[in-house]
């Protein structure tokens, strides 16, 4: 008889659709970055990325009740740090009254129940652009991790819930931890940029935090020496489960799209929740090819925040994340 299956019996309408379909949006799906700047009554748009701003503190928290009632519940805070507090050790990252952690109060403020994630990397504090402390034209590794960790300790000491380590130094999340631990924040949460890609898609972020890697002679340019190659597979998953060992509580794979074989591979082989970072050069496409006209930007959107869900992630860190969560509700 034929056929005994009809597929397309259950794609009839858009009722019997909803009901049989797999993946669903929700706001508790995002995590949303937020760049903060210096000065009051700033409210600065990112060439790079339209319809996406760096805010001061003060209009950082309209932003943030803004989110909280659209039904966004978490942020990921990333500061643009002034030039003249820029080192190569990343000073000004500890200090207890810097931007960071006045973002992290003021947040917490207007939104106590607004979980708060802090990126942890020396980029933005960096007068190179990279990610760790340079000697001898290295990225030296485990200064950078102590570093870090007592950066992640400042940042849960002014009220983050969750320190995001983005740099990719080998056991960074062990030492992380362990600071932790013997401050007493044992309630703080980790969440690991376990495999991180050395990526061109992270342009438009570079823009937004004036933190690209500087053009020197003995100082790589790139950040291939730190973040993974895109050709590697089963190193991500070596990465992530090395994080996990160390006490990570959420692991990332970034970018998102071009990654979502990783994701799923990675979904597979942990127990952790698994998070993915739509990146800067995702959003900087999308909105681009639609301001041309050349992609309806709404239904290529949720088809790609739809996908990486599908791919495995639990979390998904997008700067879409207003934008998709207006269009559903
Ligand atoms: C910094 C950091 C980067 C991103 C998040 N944290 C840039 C980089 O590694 O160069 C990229 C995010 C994006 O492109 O949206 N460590």
């Amino acid at each position: 008889m034929f056929p005994l299956r009809r597929n397309r019996r259950l794609r009839t309408t858009s009722a019997l659709r909803a009901l049989v379909r797999e993946t669903i949006i929700t706001p508790n799906d995002f995590l949303v970055p937020l760049f903060v700047v210096e000065g009051k009554g700033v409210k600065d748009e990112i060439a790079s990325m339209p319809n996406y701003f760096r805010y001061s503190l003060d209009l950082l928290e309209h932003e943030v009740k803004s989110l909280w009632a659209l039904g966004l519940k978490s942020v990921l805070l990333f500061v643009k740090v002034p030039d003249n507090l820029k080192d190569n050790i990343g000073t000004e990252a500890l200090n207890q009254d810097g931007l960071m952690q006045r973002a992290i109060k003021t947040v917490k403020n207007v939104c106590p129940d607004m979980l708060v994630m802090t990126d942890v990397a020396l980029d933005p504090y960096s007068v190179y652009g990279h990610d760790g402390i340079i000697e001898n034209g290295e990225i030296i590794n485990d200064d950078t991790a102590a570093f870090l960790a007592e950066m992640s300790v400042s940042h849960a000491k002014a009220g983050a819930d969750f320190v995001a380590p983005s740099d990719m130094m080998d056991g960074r999340i062990l030492t992380i931890r362990e600071a932790l631990e013997n401050e007493g924040l044992i309630n703080t949460g980790i969440m690991s940029y376990s495999a991180k890609y050395a990526s061109a898609f992270y342009g438009p972020f570079r823009d937004a935090l004036d933190s690209a890697p500087v053009d020197l002679i003995d100082i790589p340019k790139d950040k291939k020496t730190y973040q993974m190659d895109f050709g590697n597979r089963f190193e991500a998953i070596r990465e992530t489960e090395m994080d996990i060992n160390e006490g990570a509580d959420i692991v990332m794979v970034k970018p998102g799209l071009c990654y979502l074989d990783i994701v799923r591979d990675i979904k597979n082989a942990v127990e952790v929740p698994v998070a993915v970072y739509q990146v800067s050069g995702e959003y900087a496409m999308l909105k681009a090819a639609a301001e041309k006209g050349w992609l309806d930007h709404d239904a290529v959107m949720m088809e790609q925040v739809t996908s990486i869900k599908r791919a495995g992630a639990d979390i998904i860190g997008s700067y879409f994340a207003k934008d998709v969560v207006k269009l559903i509700s």
